[in-house]
């Protein structure tokens, strides 16, 4: 099977009542791991790509050959997708180079910019094929901490959702609604209640970012509320670093660098499959 346009495998997830992972991938084992994973559970997956570290560091060719070798071919099916990414020649870029999806975040700007940038990239993307996910409102890091007097300001509107997926022809919002970017250091304090009005308001499906710390209870009830999409990174992480760790402390003095890496496959997709057990996207593909 080709790579796929996102939007496809979010519209099957939501009809579903499934959520379909995003998991950011940073090298040769963690991609395995995740279709390993993908493929053993028979189930739809995206492999994202931080703009900012993974794609900055290997450049478009490295990447795109990278996931036409491993997705290229899989039975299930998988999207190629950008994480976050503000710079519109990065975006441009990826699009060109065999991305099947981008996510446009310029929700650092004001509304009627974000609108804009956010048009624009649907400009370039929609004519090859290419879905668009867009941002709305502020997902902060764990770090940046919202205060409640904020916290209007910082999370997605439901109307100004309703009329930014309608103005901008986006595939998939993600709307700030309390999740953060890694560990969460107490109980996240996630507005379900905005989640739920959004769902009801807009007609793409809703992604939800900073999944890493998130319990299966939170996972089942934001899927339930209409939750198509969901973002794991620092997990994929935590487990790299685990595996390396462990295999260093088993193998004292030994230096084989494949062994690593086949621990390091072997620990996310370990990862992987669980999260797609509680996001019900196992056996849908
Ligand atoms: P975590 O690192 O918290 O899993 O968040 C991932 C994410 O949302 C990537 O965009």
């Amino acid at each position: 099977m080709a790579l796929e346009n996102m939007r496809t495998l979010l519209d099957a997830a939501r009809e579903g009542g499934y959520a379909v992972g995003a998991f950011n991938i940073v090298d040769y084992a963690t991609f395995r791991g995740v279709m390993e994973a993908a493929e053993e559970e028979r189930s739809p997956v995206i492999i994202q790509t931080s703009a900012s570290s993974t794609v900055k560091f290997y450049g478009y060719d490295a990447l795109v050959g990278l996931a036409r070798a491993l997705a290229g071919n899989s039975p299930v099916p998988v999207a190629l997708h950008l994480d976050h990414c503000k710079d519109m020649d990065m975006l441009k870029g990826t699009i060109d180079a065999g991305w099947t999806s981008v996510m446009i975040d310029a929700s650092t700007y004001p509304f009627e910019e974000n609108v804009a940038m956010t048009k624009t990239v649907v400009g370039w993307a929609h004519p090859k094929g290419v879905s668009v996910e867009g941002e709305l409102g502020s997902i902060k890091g764990v770090e940046d901490e919202i205060k409640v007097e904020e916290r209007d300001a910082v999370l997605a509107d439901p109307q100004k959702a309703a009329e930014f997926v309608e103005r901008t022809g986006i595939d998939a919002l993600a709307p700030a609604i309390g999740t953060a970017h890694g560990l969460y250091k107490g109980t996240p304090d996630i507005d379900f209640e905005r989640l739920k009005k959004i769902v009801s308001l807009v007609d793409v499906p809703v992604v939800i970012h900073g999944g890493t710390g998130l319990s299966d209870d939170t996972f089942r009830k934001l899927i339930s509320l209409g939750a198509a999409k969901i973002n794991i990174s620092t997990q994929l992480k935590l487990a790299y670093m685990q595996a390396f760790e462990d295999f260093k402390k088993e193998n004292p003095g030994k230096a084989d660098p494949i062994k690593v890496q086949k621990a390091i496959v072997a620990a996310v997709k370990d990862v992987v499959k669980r999260f797609m057990r509680v996001f019900g996207s196992s056996g849908k593909a």
